[in-house]
């Protein structure tokens, strides 16, 4: 059977990830895209291309925790040449690649090149959706640098990026990931808005949502990907009161569709 060439996985809940895979898709010969989503619902998920690739948002200076436990889950039976790529709103600062590395390197695997993709930060609960104009120059820088990375990826370069403050950022990861369980009790749905659309409950990465009466209701086992949030189509979700009043974001490029993976 002919080796697949290269094989991209990626993660992505409001489209930044995934216009970034689709980019190098169009970019680079002979791409198959898989979603992480899709691929952790096979017992025992297995790879074998002469490059891999992962494209995931970073998530509290690090990996997304579906991305960390498919990291773990998967088996690379041979790559010569392996590539991540965390899109993010404030690149650098975080350590990512620094986990990532660790579970492949105990697996005998390792990364060769590393890159983030600046985009825009989805994390409202903070600060609210950048401005349109920061929007677009962002998405002119990162639609050039892709076009390097993609050239990098046939080239089959090495490629390391700054991960700074890596101590600070380690305990501040773990920190979030021990609050799993009450994340989602911060969310809330409006009654009054809510169309019973069932959106969120499809586009939940986790099978978090239930809807019983038709309005979501968290099971409290979230990530935190922030999917339900975004992609509402009215606008009825919030997370505490620091999201109301602020915008929603999804990567113009990609469809809410094509966010459900299950
Ligand atoms: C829980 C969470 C934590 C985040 N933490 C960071 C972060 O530490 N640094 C950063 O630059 N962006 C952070 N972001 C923003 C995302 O990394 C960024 O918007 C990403 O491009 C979203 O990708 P997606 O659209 O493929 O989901 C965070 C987003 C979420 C939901
Ligand atoms: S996506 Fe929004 S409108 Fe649709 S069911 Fe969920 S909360 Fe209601
Ligand atoms: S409940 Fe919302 S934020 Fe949590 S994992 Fe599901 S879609 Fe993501």
């Amino acid at each position: 059977m002919k080796k697949i060439k290269t094989v991209i996985y990626y993660y992505s809940a409001t489209g930044n990830s995934l216009y970034v895979t689709q980019e190098l898709q169009k970019a680079v010969k002979d791409v198959e895209i898989r979603s992480i989503v899709e691929a952790m619902q096979e017992d025992k998920p297995q790879v074998n291309a002469e490059c891999v690739g992962f494209v995931f948002p970073m998530h509290y200076f690090g990996l997304p925790l579906q991305v960390e436990e498919f990291l773990q889950k998967l088996t690379i039976l041979e790559s010569p040449y392996t590539f991540a790529i965390a899109t993010c709103g404030v690149p650098y600062w975080g350590r990512p690649f620094v986990d990532a590395e660790k579970i492949l390197k105990e697996k005998n695997r390792q990364i060769h090149a590393t890159w983030y993709v600046r985009l825009v930060s989805n994390y409202i609960p903070w600060r609210d959706i950048a401005a349109d104009w920061q929007i677009n120059i962002r998405a002119w820088l990162a639609e050039r640098k892709l076009k390097k990375i993609a050239g990098a990826i046939e080239k089959r370069e090495h490629h390391e990026t700054w991960q700074l403050l890596r101590k600070f950022c380690a305990g501040y990861h773990d920190k979030w990931k021990g609050k799993q369980q009450e994340i989602d009790t911060n969310f809330q749905c409006d009654k009054a808005k809510c169309t019973s659309c069932g959106l969120c409950e499809r586009i939940c990465p986790k099978k978090n949502i239930l809807r019983p009466n038709g309005q979501p209701v968290w099971q409290h086992d979230c990530v935190e990907c922030l999917g339900c949030l975004h992609i509402c189509p009215v606008k009825a979700i919030d997370y505490g009161e620091q999201t109301k009043g602020r915008k929603r974001y999804r990567h113009k490029e990609i469809k809410a569709a094509e966010l459900i993976r299950r």
